[in-house]
């Protein structure tokens, strides 16, 4: 929401007088001093005016679980436990997933209530690579590695993926890196050579990488480096808190 607007929501008054007391230098946005009425700020930042406080700013959070199997990547079910049983409830509010596993996927899932962050870590256009390490039903096909590369059809969206990368690491078992996370995306690719996913596990998306100290169903807060991985578009810089 632009500065301005927060001044006259808040306060009643007009637009006019809003910009006149951002103009004047008495407005901090996390302390410091904004005279851009103009500005986009975000709800994580607290905004005063005069001493007096005009939005509190709630605590922007950014998560990394390490998924079990058996967890489904949801909010809420009536059936499955969900991963936000994973969490403590005071963290668990208007959590969303960023990027979501299927419930017998293991590995590194991302949850923040920041909706500008997380739509930038799973922007198609942005092409940020996720790793998965793969065990096959089957030995891996001598073309398998080729035609992922060239892309894969998948009929049901009309589209060819994305050219992705494989290394094969034993006869049935290999890290896949993706650009894209469609619906199954990896099982289907394997599918599509005539082979079946056993297993699948998330290492790694963008710069963000699953360290061996969070086991299992534990999680831990992102680092500031690791939030500052993701690529934010000019607008959003500023709702970065
Ligand atoms: N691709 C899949 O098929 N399943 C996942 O959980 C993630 C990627």
């Amino acid at each position: 929401m632009k500065l301005s607007r927060i001044l006259s929501n808040e306060n009643g008054v007009s637009r006019k007088q809003a910009n006149r007391t951002i103009a004047s230098g008495m407005v901090l946005v996390d302390g410091r001093c904004c005279t851009d009425a103009a500005a986009e700020v975000s709800r994580f930042q607290r905004v005063t005016a005069n001493g007096q406080v005009l939005q509190q700013g709630i605590p922007a959070r950014y998560l990394m679980l390490n998924k079990p199997a058996g967890y489904l990547s949801a909010t809420s079910d009536t059936v499955h436990p969900t991963v936000l049983d994973l969490l403590p409830p005071e963290l668990r509010e208007r959590l969303h997933i960023a990027g979501r596993l299927d419930r017998a996927t293991t590995g590194l899932l991302i949850l923040t209530n920041d909706g500008t962050w997380s739509r930038r870590l799973t922007e198609p256009r942005l092409k940020i690579p996720k790793v998965y390490r793969v065990t096959t039903a089957y030995p891996l096909g001598p073309d398998t590695a080729e035609r992922f590369a060239r892309g894969i059809w998948f009929a049901y969206e009309q589209l060819t993926t994305s050219p992705a990368t494989l290394e094969q690491l034993a006869p049935c078992e290999a890290r896949l890196t993706i650009f894209e996370g469609r619906y199954h995306q990896v099982k289907r690719m394997f599918h599509a050579v005539g082979n079946r996913v056993t297993g699948l596990h998330r290492e790694r998306v963008g710069d963000i990488v699953l360290p061996d100290d969070v086991p299992p169903g534990t999680y831990r807060h992102l680092s500031d480096s690791e939030l500052r991985s993701v690529p934010q578009s000019r607008a959003s810089d500023s709702t970065m808190p």
